[in-house]
């Protein structure tokens, strides 16, 4: 039997599997369907400081090999996900994860503050960094290395949980991002958020979606996904979390030998909230029928041609 336990920073989980924020709740929505505690981890819904209804609807449209999305981040705000979540957490046998999200630095403080003053027995944070900065002309915290720095500097002061940095492939070089992340102390990145996409009705020439940009996700990112992971996966020490496209065992085996110790399942639980669960099989089957005896034998193990 294949060892599939995987470590990120102090952290050993179970199975390399996760489910990516957004696409599977706040995780409690999903346990008469899949056996949680089978996961690797969740990493649940963005939470930001106040609750948001997120963006006028159409916000979900689907495209060949993928979906678009512009949500908006809707979620509870914190308040309710520390006096109604966290409880439910307890009861888990896998890691949980809560994904971050705020307009300022400021935010993404409050709401870790709030969560760190009360018990609980959260795996760690997540931080979305996709997130358009108030303060600085709506750039994203993602797509500049001062304020990912700053941002994870600030959050590693406050949490010794494992903190991840989820990046953004909307940049023009995610690896200096990442080693932004890794010099201000994050345990580890993830990658990919979503690619900015659009779809327009070719009839109405009105936009599919209402904010007319939003995310693509889906086998469609596989490969921007994968090329993100192993870019990063050379320039940092740090673990690499992979996410875009996964659908398969072998979608897991690419990421890992492009360089990442776990991976995220996201827009596959759309199809089947237990789809992390038959990807999990998919992978330790074609670890045993590959003679691999342990998972860490696949990171990092590209070859090349010669
Ligand atoms: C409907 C939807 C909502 C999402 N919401 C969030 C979110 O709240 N926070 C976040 O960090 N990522 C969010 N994501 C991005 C996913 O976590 C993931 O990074 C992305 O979809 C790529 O993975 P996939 O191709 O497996 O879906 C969302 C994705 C989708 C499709």
């Amino acid at each position: 039997m294949t060892n599939i336990k995987t470590k990120i920073g102090k952290v050993e989980l179970t199975n390399p599997i996760l489910v990516a924020s957004g696409t599977f709740g706040y995780g409690e929505e999903s346990d008469e369907f899949i056996d949680l505690n089978q996961l690797g981890g969740i990493v649940t819904k963005s939470i930001t400081v106040h609750p948001r209804e997120g963006n006028p609807s159409p916000r979900i449209v689907e495209t060949p090999s993928g979906m678009l999305n512009s949500i908006g981040l809707a979620n509870i705000g914190v308040e309710r996900y520390i006096s109604e979540m966290l409880p439910k957490y307890t009861d888990l046998d896998t890691a949980v994860i809560m994904n971050i999200a705020g307009s300022s630095q400021e935010e993404y403080i409050d709401v870790m503050k709030r969560v760190e003053s009360v018990s609980n027995n959260l795996t760690g944070y997540e931080i979305n960094i996709s997130c358009p900065n108030v303060g600085k002309d709506g750039m994203e915290f993602g797509v500049d290395c001062d304020l990912t720095f700053q941002l994870t500097s600030e959050l590693r002061q406050l949490t010794e949980k494992l903190l991840i940095i989820k990046l953004s492939p909307n940049v023009t070089d995610i690896a200096a991002i990442a080693q932004s992340a890794e010099a201000a102390g994050a345990d580890a990145v993830s990658a990919i958020n979503t690619v900015v996409g659009m779809s327009i009705n070719p009839v109405t020439r009105k936009s599919n979606v209402y904010t007319k940009l939003c995310g693509l996700s889906g086998p469609a990112i596989k490969p921007v996904g994968v090329a993100s992971v192993y870019q990063i996966s050379q320039s940092i020490s740090i673990p690499v979390i992979g996410i875009g496209g996964i659908i398969t065992g072998e979608d897991v085996v690419e990421y890992l030998l492009a360089g990442a110790s776990a991976v995220q399942v996201g827009t596959a639980n759309y199809r089947h909230p237990a789809a992390g669960l038959s990807i999990l099989d998919e992978f330790i089957d074609f670890c045993e029928k590959n003679n691999i005896s342990d998972l860490t034998e696949l990171i990092a193990d590209l070859q090349d041609d010669s």
